[in-house]
């Protein structure tokens, strides 16, 4: 049983609280370096810090505490000229680092204390795969996991966003929660289409441990015995990234009340459409309510997961809880969340980080999925495949981005060019 103080101590995401602490040992994802191009400053809040992102003129990026340090003005209605980052009250500017190097009137007067002693709070930033990444922890910072799925040639990649209202550790725990396939998605697609149908029953789970985290397979009515592959189709990666096949999900922790789904994903043309590459990474805000009543979006897989996250409250209640044997990952994972605090209050790596430049030349997973996905399929197969799965669930008829609700125009008709086809094809496929 989880006791109040215990819960407190799991949510809490501020400096120098336990698992504040064991969060800003990884990277966290808080922008898609698209966003920047289109506007070079962004506020972002992670951990509960405010802090702002800037793309310089040298295209490198600069992550500062948000409040200026003459008199704390918001540092994101700043701009970016050859000095930096410069805050639009008085002029002060700042590079990367946080050194101030320019402050107008002082400079004018001959004053050199804010170049020489006044120092704004800086951290590190990496990109890889579009994405900007931001570490808050001590240095040596470790290195950013380039994982299998970064490595993967050929494909149409997007980043999809949304806020969502609830602390990150109840996003988290759906990632290591088989059994809510069959009921969150699955049946209460079809319950939303007034459809009889039901789902193959769970027999049973099976969670294994892994270096980064938990891979986990189910015994599904009708589908015998686990395979190779359907056991580890899904992975949970420590701390807060899910990986369910062709996309990584991050639960961003934001403060201890917000997270930020950051969600990558990754889908392969078809044969005759390689060799593919980007030049960039479209990225969109997902839609997550309804504007017309108010509530959440039921009808796209990360929608329906979000309505469970947030319907626990913005901190679950975690001691009117009644953990039973679908929650076996559940309680591996927070076992496993304890030992990491502790290693960290001892001066260890928890789970997961990564120092070996070696070993992050690209981290595998535990079985082969390379040759299973990113193998070209014949058209004929891949547009089937595609037919099957947008007729699964509930999106409209023109939806084929069954994941989040709200996918742009413009990034559906990049995905149909790269692809070579039109909606229309994969409707007539199918059988
Ligand atoms: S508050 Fe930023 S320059 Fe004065
Ligand atoms: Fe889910």
């Amino acid at each position: 049983m989880v006791t109040v103080e215990t819960n407190r101590e799991w949510t809490r995401t501020t400096k120098g609280t336990r698992m504040g602490e064991l969060l800003r040992r990884y990277w966290h994802p808080v922008a898609a370096a698209g966003e920047l191009d289109q506007h070079p400053v962004k506020p972002v809040r992670l951990l509960g810090e405010d802090l702002v992102l800037y793309r310089g003129k040298d295209g490198s990026y600069g992550l500062l505490a948000r409040h200026c340090a003459h008199r704390r003005a918001d540092l994101s209605y700043g701009y970016v000229d050859d000095c930096g980052l410069r805050c639009s009250y008085h002029g002060w500017a700042y590079d990367r680092e946080g050194h101030c190097t320019s402050a107008p009137f002082e400079d004018e007067v001959g004053n050199r204390f804010p170049r020489e002693r006044v120092r704004q709070p800086a951290y590190p930033t990496r990109t890889m795969a579009g994405l900007v990444f931001a570490y808050l922890g001590p240095q040596p910072a470790p290195l950013l996991p380039n994982w299998e799925l970064f490595e993967y040639e050929n494909g149409f990649c997007q980043i999809v966003m949304a806020p969502v209202p609830c602390n990150w550790l109840q996003c988290a725990e759906n990632d290591v929660d088989p059994v809510h396939f069959e009921w969150l998605h699955a049946n209460w697609s079809f319950a939303q289409a007034g459809k009889e149908e039901r789902a193959p029953r769970h027999l049973g789970i099976q969670i294994d441990e892994w270096e980064y985290g938990y891979a986990y397979g189910r015994v599904i009515e009708g589908s015998g015995e686990l395979t190779p592959f359907s056991r580890y189709r899904r992975l949970h990666l420590m701390p807060n990234l899910f990986m369910p096949g062709l996309h990584f999900e991050y639960r961003v922790p934001v403060d201890d009340e917000n997270t930020l789904s950051v969600v990558w994903f990754y889908d392969p043309v078809p044969d005759d459409r390689r060799p593919f590459a980007q030049d960039s990474i479209p990225y969109w805000y997902a839609r997550t309510t309804d504007p017309q009543t108010g509530r959440w979006i039921t009808t796209h897989v990360i929608n329906q997961d979000t309505v469970a996250w947030v319907g626990q409250g913005r901190i679950v209640d975690r001691e009117n809880e009644h953990l039973v044997r679908s929650d076996r990952g559940v309680a591996m994972f927070r076992r496993r969340l304890i030992e990491d605090m502790n290693k960290v209050e001892r001066g260890e790596d928890p789970t997961g980080v990564i120092r070996d430049p070696l070993k992050n030349k690209v981290v595998h997973w535990p079985d082969d999925r390379r040759s299973v996905l990113t193998k070209g399929l014949p058209r004929d197969e891949w547009l089937a495949r595609k037919a099957r799965s947008s007729e699964s669930g509930l999106v409209g008829t023109n939806d084929y981005f069954s994941f989040y609700a709200g996918q742009p125009e413009h990034v559906r008709r990049l995905y149909e060019e790269a692809m070579g086809y039109e909606p229309a094809q994969a409707r007539a496929s199918l059988p």
